[in-house]
């Protein structure tokens, strides 16, 4: 009998590979992958790295895929990303450049930076620095005048050792509870 073992089907993911910078790549330790989000990450905790930011509300692996194909079918907008530990198979970074376009400035665009993360068994490896370096090489590819993102003051220095000035300021207004339910 053949021990051998069929090769594992292909990534179903949300961008191409070719966007993620060959640079960035080749920067990240070999035990790491940096890849575009794949509609199976939900298993390799995707969530649970988000969670070092902010509140989830994790709605479970189906609501999470639906999400996935609502912002892949958006052609040339979402580009997310991650770091893969590959021994353990679990999402240790993750990113996401948003591609706005415009009417201004010759019908430009601009970009984006959201939702940035790194498990906290991970910080301080650079991981951080290389996924801001792969979206806005992602951002630039894209023929994007600017990348911009929104950051706490705590991060400024992060931020600003990717390269990144501070300009102007961030204004908000939260809806209420009520209102706040997506629609799309
Ligand atoms: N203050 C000062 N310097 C910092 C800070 C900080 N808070 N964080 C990182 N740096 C420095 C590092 O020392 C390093 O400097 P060096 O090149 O001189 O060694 C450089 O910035 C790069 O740091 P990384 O190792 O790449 O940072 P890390 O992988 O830890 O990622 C991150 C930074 C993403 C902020 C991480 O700490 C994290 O996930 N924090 C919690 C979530 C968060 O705040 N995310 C950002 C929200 S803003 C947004 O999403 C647009």
């Amino acid at each position: 009998m053949s021990t051998t073992h069929a090769a594992p089907p292909p990534l179903d993911l949300m961008f191409s590979q070719d966007l993620i910078s060959l640079e960035v790549s080749a920067q990240l330790p070999s035990d790491l992958q940096i890849r575009p989000l794949a509609s199976t990450d939900y298993k390799r905790g995707h969530l649970d790295v988000l969670s070092v930011l902010s509140v989830v509300n994790d709605l479970g692996e189906a609501a999470w895929i639906d999400q996935f194909h609502a912002m892949r079918s958006t052609p040339h907008t979402y580009y997310s990303i991650v770091i893969l530990d590959k021994a353990s198979d679990k999402i240790v970074g993750v990113g996401t450049v948003v591609i706005e376009r415009k009417f201004l400035r010759g019908l430009g665009s601009v970009g984006h930076i959201e939702d940035i993360a790194v498990d906290k068994s991970q910080q301080g490896k650079k991981l951080g620095l290389r996924i801001i370096q792969a979206l806005t090489h992602i951002s630039e590819d894209n023929g994007c005048y600017k990348t911009i993102l929104n950051c706490s003051d705590a991060n400024i220095p992060f931020y600003q050792k990717c390269g990144y000035v501070k300009k102007e300021n961030e204004m908000a207004k939260y809806a209420s509870e009520r209102a706040h339910t997506p629609k799309l």
